[in-house]
């Protein structure tokens, strides 16, 4: 058994540079060797924070290294089926970012390749690793609230859409963006498959780009079946500006279950004016900073204890299928039926 896996960050950008982090300092058994970004500037901005190692423009060369024994991949969602492949042919175990590809058939194909390699592929929904995720899936489980009747589960964020974001069919808008994590979280509490889907949305922060790119929605609302009868319901939203938003309900036959905040902190201000003020959530890196931690330290253990990681290849997979549904429903505005 191995007691310390090397691992190599390929994609220094906002979410890699989490992981980097983490993997850096705070992972028992896990340290980070290597890192790969085909920009310069991105490897020596992550160089200096990071401090001075290994450091690769391709990841062809980077997945061959022999002192690499796990590789963490958060580029752009596009390269991740070919980085995955390539990984898993040099016997590198594999933690991916979300959503694991662009389509089922991509997915099908990391999955097979982890498999006939025999090296782990763990998919980054690190709201399983969530503490209060996790309680509230206990809960659950102990039968606390009954039978689960409903889930609903909705992430907003609060900044101006990317350029590239505004053409759905390259970036999903919402329901690619940041709704994948909102499916995983209802296949989880329902332990079971979405049956139909139906989703409406708009663009009411954007007026703008309306005649450039008509179909851009910035808000959208969801209702789902599931086979075993439970309902779903899921919005998402864009650019909403006053912070970052992640909550789920869970309602049982008898309670349910609230997971998540508006507020950032404890504090709260009273004004002369009668106002109490609350600072908002303002982002994911904060809300979620120790979900990450914990979901690179399971990737680990996955490893050195050769178990199967709590989020598959498999789960990758159906968020893709879910996403690429509910843009299906959004664009010919009826229900959408799940094979
Ligand atoms: N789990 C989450 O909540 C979460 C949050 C943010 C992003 N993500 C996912 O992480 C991935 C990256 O998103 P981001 O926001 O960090 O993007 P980003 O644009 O900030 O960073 C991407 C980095 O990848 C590099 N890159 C591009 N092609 C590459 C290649 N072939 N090899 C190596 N590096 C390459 C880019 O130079 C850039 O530095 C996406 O799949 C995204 O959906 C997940």
């Amino acid at each position: 058994m191995k007691k310390k896996i090397n691992v190599c960050l390929i994609g220094m950008g906002r979410a890699g540079m989490i992981h980097a982090k983490n993997f850096a300092t705070r992972i028992n058994h896990g340290t980070l060797v290597a890192i790969c970004d085909p920009s310069q500037e991105a490897l020596a901005a992550a160089e200096k924070e990071l401090g001075v190692m290994a450091t690769y423009t391709d990841y062809r060369e980077a997945v061959l290294a022999p002192t690499i024994d796990a590789v963490v991949i958060v580029t752009p969602t596009i390269y991740h089926k070919e980085i995955v492949l390539a990984a898993a042919a040099a016997g590198k175990h594999i933690l991916c970012e979300k959503p694991l590809a662009m389509n089922e058939a991509e997915c099908d194909e990391m999955i097979a390749a982890a498999k006939q390699h025999k090296v782990k592929l763990q998919v980054g929904f690190m709201r399983r690793f969530d503490e209060s995720f996790q309680q509230a899936k206990a809960i659950v489980e102990s039968g606390e609230i009954g039978d689960v009747v409903l889930v609903k589960s909705l992430t907003r964020g609060p900044s101006h859409p990317k350029p590239w974001m505004f053409d759905i069919r390259n970036s999903g808008g919402p329901i690619g963006e940041v709704n994948s994590h909102d499916f995983d979280t209802l296949r989880w509490f329902t332990e079971s498959e979405v049956a139909n889907i139906y989703a409406i949305g708009g663009n009411y922060r954007s007026p703008e780009v309306q005649a450039d790119y008509p179909d851009y929605y910035d808000t959208v609302s969801m209702n789902l079946s599931f086979k075993n009868g439970m309902i779903g319901a899921i919005d998402g939203a864009q650019y909403v500006q006053y912070g970052y938003d992640a909550r789920v309900e869970i309602l049982g036959t008898t309670g349910n279950i609230m997971i998540g905040e508006q507020h950032k902190q404890k504090i709260v201000t009273a004004t002369r004016n009668g106002q109490l003020i609350r600072p908002a959530m303002h982002s994911w890196t904060y809300l979620f900073e120790d979900a990450y931690i914990r979901e690179d330290q399971a990737f680990i253990e996955a490893i050195i204890h050769d178990t199967a990681p709590l989020v598959t290849g498999q789960d990758g997979k159906m968020a893709v299928k879910l996403v690429n549904l509910g843009l299906r429903s959004l664009l010919e505005k009826q229900v959408v039926y799940a094979e």
